[in-house]
């Protein structure tokens, strides 16, 4: 099987799960219990929050454990509502639905004005209106995600931030397509809130963070024990968390490589694409190698050959991608991401390739033969 889905998830890295297999052998006390198989396990746990914080670049105590990025998102934004009290909220129309479908309900029941930013035909958002916006004088909280999950545009973080910071509005940052592919330190950027997901890294399933900046208000979305400091109840998922530390020191000794060897696949699929494929074309921004992530790259097929049972039909050649849509029940409801890039039009047949570093060039040879051979049925 060739796996071109890397954006939905990652297969667990073999090194994380030896430590994962062996935590779960060896470290079972519970982190609140004051015996020493519970102190060992708190130990552990506050190991993996120094080492993800100096990787991160912000201080332990900024970590929480979560168990995902959408538990981390709805999370920050109920933190805001509940918590920090904002009267608006400004956010974007292709954000991920972990983002989007909390503000919509934040929207019906009314408990904050929700301003949906413009987004151009490639998925640029505008941010002079943004700017513009901020400017009137309400107690506002923003949300626009670092890497769109579906085209791989990245948001100039250092400049939202910023102009969020002038503007004294809280600035969330959905970050979990970024973390373990782009350099920053959250110290050096004017973000409040980021969010991260361990199985978008080489890490396991249902397990995460928040990390909250130092002096921002936060009090806990899940009520029980007081597990993480009190901002998160629940006993900790410590064998997720050694898991997650793991992942993302093995991704960042390794990040120069990987994002050059990313960076061959993907300039190799474009130009393959380009010179072989006829009527294909990249959708928002991901055919520009510095303004979109390594790792994603989403097309539209040429509008005669458009096909429904696209990804089936790769599956059956063996090859794992995923629609930009979403499937429910039979029903193609379309990806809300595309949508919005092509409004009042129909958004056609639309892929995305998503890489990891284990992915060769011989792999995307074949997709492109694949591809074609689909597309000349
Ligand atoms: C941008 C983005 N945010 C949030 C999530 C949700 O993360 P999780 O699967 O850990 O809940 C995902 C996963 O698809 C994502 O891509």
């Amino acid at each position: 099987m060739i796996y071109f889905d890397n954006a939905s998830t990652t297969k667990v890295n073999s090194e994380v799960l030896g430590v994962i297999t062996k935590s779960m052998n060896e470290i079972y006390g519970n982190p609140s219990s004051t015996h020493s198989l519970g102190r060992k396990a708190k130990v552990t746990i506050e190991t993996a929050r120094n080492s993800i914080a100096k990787i991160m670049g912000c201080k332990p105590k900024e970590i929480i454990f979560t168990s995902g990025g959408t538990e981390a998102d709805n999370a920050i934004i109920f933190n805001a509502i509940n918590n920090l009290r904002v009267e608006r909220i400004i956010s974007s129309p292709i954000e991920h639905h972990a983002v989007l479908d909390t503000l919509q309900k934040i929207e019906k029941d009314e408990l904050a004005e929700v301003i949906w930013l413009k987004v151009d035909s490639r998925g640029n958002i505008n941010i002079d209106q943004l700017e513009e916006l901020l400017q009137e004088n309400k107690k506002t909280f923003v949300s626009l995600m670092h890497v769109n999950n579906e085209i791989g545009n990245i948001l100039d973080i250092e400049k939202v931030g910023a102009i969020c910071k002038e503007n004294k509005a809280i600035f969330h940052s959905d970050t979990v397509q970024g973390i373990s592919h782009l350099n920053y330190k959250l110290k050096e950027l004017s973000v409040d809130f980021i969010c991260a997901s361990a199985h978008k890294f080489g890490g396991s399933k249902g397990i995460g963070f928040i990390y909250k900046r130092d002096g921002v208000k936060f009090t806990k979305q899940i009520f029980g024990g007081e597990q993480e400091r009190d901002f998160r109840s629940g006993t900790e998922n410590i064998h997720g968390i050694i898991g997650m530390q793991k992942a993302l020191e093995i991704s960042e000794k390794n990040k120069t490589e990987s994002e050059k060897h990313l960076l061959e696949l993907k300039s190799h699929l474009i130009s393959s694409i380009k010179n072989e494929v006829d009527g294909v074309t990249f959708n928002g921004l991901s055919d520009d190698l510095e303004k979109s992530i390594s790792s994603i790259i989403n097309i539209k097929l040429p509008t005669s050959k458009a096909n429904k049972m696209l990804v089936f039909q790769f599956d059956l050649k063996g090859i794992a991608i995923s629609e930009g849509s979403a499937c429910s029940s039979g029903n193609n409801l379309g990806s809300h991401v595309i949508k919005k890039l092509y409004p009042n039009t129909d958004i056609g047949s639309n892929i995305r390739i998503s890489f990891c570093k284990e992915n060769t060039l011989e792999e995307v040879d074949t997709f492109v033969r694949i591809l074609k051979e689909l597309l000349s049925k």
